[in-house]
């Protein structure tokens, strides 16, 4: 049964989901900060490293959140701290991992496989670009991977974005951390995505969640899922028409645009 409980966290995802569309994201802002004191925690989840993050979330206009969750669920980090990563998070990351290796892995793999600009890069992130791929590739990519002898996840987005991370590292369980730090059960959280390096966000048992209207395919494999609001509005519009349905706010007469 989906839960009725209040939220206590909303967990979005940036690009494609609160960004994309500037008169939706200030109108997401208007309503958030009009929450005031009864606002549920603010994570904001992102492929993005914490100091671009942190620039555009400020440049848009979006409200300061409690956390950020970045480097797709490798980092956490309190704004304005300096980009410092939460210790006790990243330090159950080590397990299986060896950057070096991932590297020397992929670049031996070859197949049209090209690393991603050294920014975009961490200890715990090796990202890469590796366009239209199948699900069989992706599997060919993983079992060379683990010949290596890494226990590391390939996450796969928008048809060209290769995440190769930590197996213990992705968006969903960042937030499992998050909450469990935060002492809030998964039926109090609320996720919104539309790519698929956050489909490990809406497979956290009981947890309900916002796929908005522009997600790419990779999000239908949460047809089905209960708790699940699969929005008509894109972008920001479909994380208000979401919150509505989840019932943190009141649903809109007409959404803008979809
Ligand atoms: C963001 C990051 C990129 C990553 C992608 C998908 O665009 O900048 O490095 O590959 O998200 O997770």
């Amino acid at each position: 049964m989906i839960s009725q409980k209040p939220v206590r966290l909303f967990c979005s995802d940036l690009d494609g989901t609160l960004l994309g569309d500037e008169a939706a994201t200030l109108e997401f802002a208007e309503l958030w900060n009009a929450l005031g004191n009864d606002s549920p925690h603010l994570v904001y989840s992102t492929g993005r490293l914490a100091g671009d993050a942190q620039r555009t979330v400020t440049e848009a206009g979006l409200p300061e959140p409690d956390f950020f969750i970045t480097g797709v669920g490798t980092m956490i980090q309190k704004p304005g701290s300096n980009e410092k990563p939460l210790e006790d998070f990243s330090s159950t990351l080590n397990a299986g991992w060896d950057a070096e290796l991932v590297k020397s892995t992929l670049l031996a793999f070859g197949n049209g496989i090209e690393p991603q600009p050294a920014i975009q890069q961490h200890a715990w992130k090796s990202s890469w670009f590796w366009h239209n791929q199948s699900a069989v590739a992706l599997d060919r990519l993983r079992d060379a991977l683990a010949s290596a002898g890494l226990d590391a996840q390939v996450i796969y987005s928008s048809a060209r974005d290769l995440d190769v991370l930590p197996r213990a590292a992705n968006k969903g369980n960042a937030i499992r951390w998050l909450a469990a730090h935060l002492d809030i059960d998964a039926d109090e959280i609320v996720v919104a995505g539309d790519t698929g390096n956050d489909v490990s966000m809406f497979e956290i048992e009981r947890v309900r969640g916002i796929a908005v209207g522009n997600a790419e395919p990779e999000l239908r494999v949460l047809t089905g899922k209960p708790g699940i609001h699969f929005a008509a509005g894109h972008c920001a519009n479909g994380v208000i028409e979401g919150l509505a349905a989840h019932g943190l706010w009141p649903a809109r007469k007409q959404t803008s645009s979809l």
